[in-house]
């Protein structure tokens, strides 16, 4: 069948829509992850543990692997941003069959860009995981969240995460890649918050965790942030995913006054 999406026209490596796979559960699939750190590694634990073959490739871990698994259902880019467009540039010159998922947290737009640039259909599927728990919570997340190119390859994701028993949010991939830059900078805005209040307490004499104890005593409030007090927040994800948030407001002209104040106050701290 063929299907378009703008511009976008079916593609030798998209599914067919008549696949009858889709909207089927347990179905057992053949998944290449491209990129094994955190995320591909995590990933890989989930899709096996549901009973699906799986193929890695990462030819900085594993070099003997010279090109990925072609006859695959689905490949999950889990690569560092910088490298998802190589990736699947990869995948494209080996003929890889299938689906490809971006998990990587990509600038958004990524992913429509990169469908046009290819001429593929491509679903972004962010990963929400913390690393310190990663097999924890890529097997228990709160929720899915699909950002779909087309409702045939967004029902293939379905199928694949029901037996999760978990939500499932389907959506358009920008609106994916924009929930998650912003899921991380909300987490960046909590630490920010209780470092700068932790200032003030200590000026008072106050002991900020009562204080940061009182405040979340309100179903309103999360106590993200408030384990440590005075810390910058550093990592992978919340430095580059802010920077990334705040590029896309100045792509339209537009200041982030608090999205900025936030990356200066955590330079001001580590600085310290
Ligand atoms: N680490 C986390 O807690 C976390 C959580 C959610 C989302 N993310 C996002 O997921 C993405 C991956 O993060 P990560 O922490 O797993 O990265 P990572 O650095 O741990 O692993 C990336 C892997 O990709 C491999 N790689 C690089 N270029 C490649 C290529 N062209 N082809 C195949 N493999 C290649 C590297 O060798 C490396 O093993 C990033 O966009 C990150 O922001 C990370």
């Amino acid at each position: 069948m063929k299907h378009n999406r703008g511009n976008v026209q079916l593609c030798p490596i998209t599914l067919s829509c008549t696949d009858d796979r889709f909207g089927k559960t347990n179905q057992k699939m053949k998944i290449n992850i491209v990129g094994y750190g955190t995320v591909g590694n995590a990933q890989a634990y989930l899709l096996r543990k549901l009973g699906h073959e799986v193929y890695i490739f990462d030819p900085y871990l594993f070099p003997d692997i010279k090109s990925p698994e072609r006859n695959v259902d689905i490949s999950f880019i889990c690569t560092p941003d910088f490298a998802v467009e190589n990736a699947i540039r990869n995948l494209i010159e080996n003929k890889v069959d299938g689906l490809v998922v971006i998990k990587s947290t990509v600038p958004i737009g990524t992913t429509e860009e990169l469908s046009k640039k290819f001429k593929i259909h491509i679903c972004h599927n962010p990963e929400f995981l913390r690393e310190a728990h990663a097999y924890e919570d890529v097997m228990n997340p709160d929720r899915i969240v699909i950002g779909q190119c087309c409702p045939e390859h967004g029902k293939l994701l379905i199928s694949l995460y029901s037996p999760l028993k978990k939500p499932i949010y389907v959506t358009s991939s920008k609106t994916s890649e924009t929930v998650k830059l912003l899921s991380n900078s909300y987490l960046a805005m909590l630490i920010t918050f209780w470092n700068e209040a932790n200032e003030l307490c200590k000026q008072l004499g106050l002991d900020i965790r009562e204080v940061a104890n009182l405040v979340c005593a309100d179903r309103r409030m999360s106590r993200y942030g408030t384990r440590k007090f005075g810390e910058a927040f550093g990592g992978k994800c919340l430095p580059k995913d802010l920077n990334h948030l705040r590029e896309a407001f100045r792509k339209f002209g537009l200041n982030p006054l608090l999205f900025d104040a936030i990356q200066d106050y955590n330079n001001k701290l580590k600085g310290r």
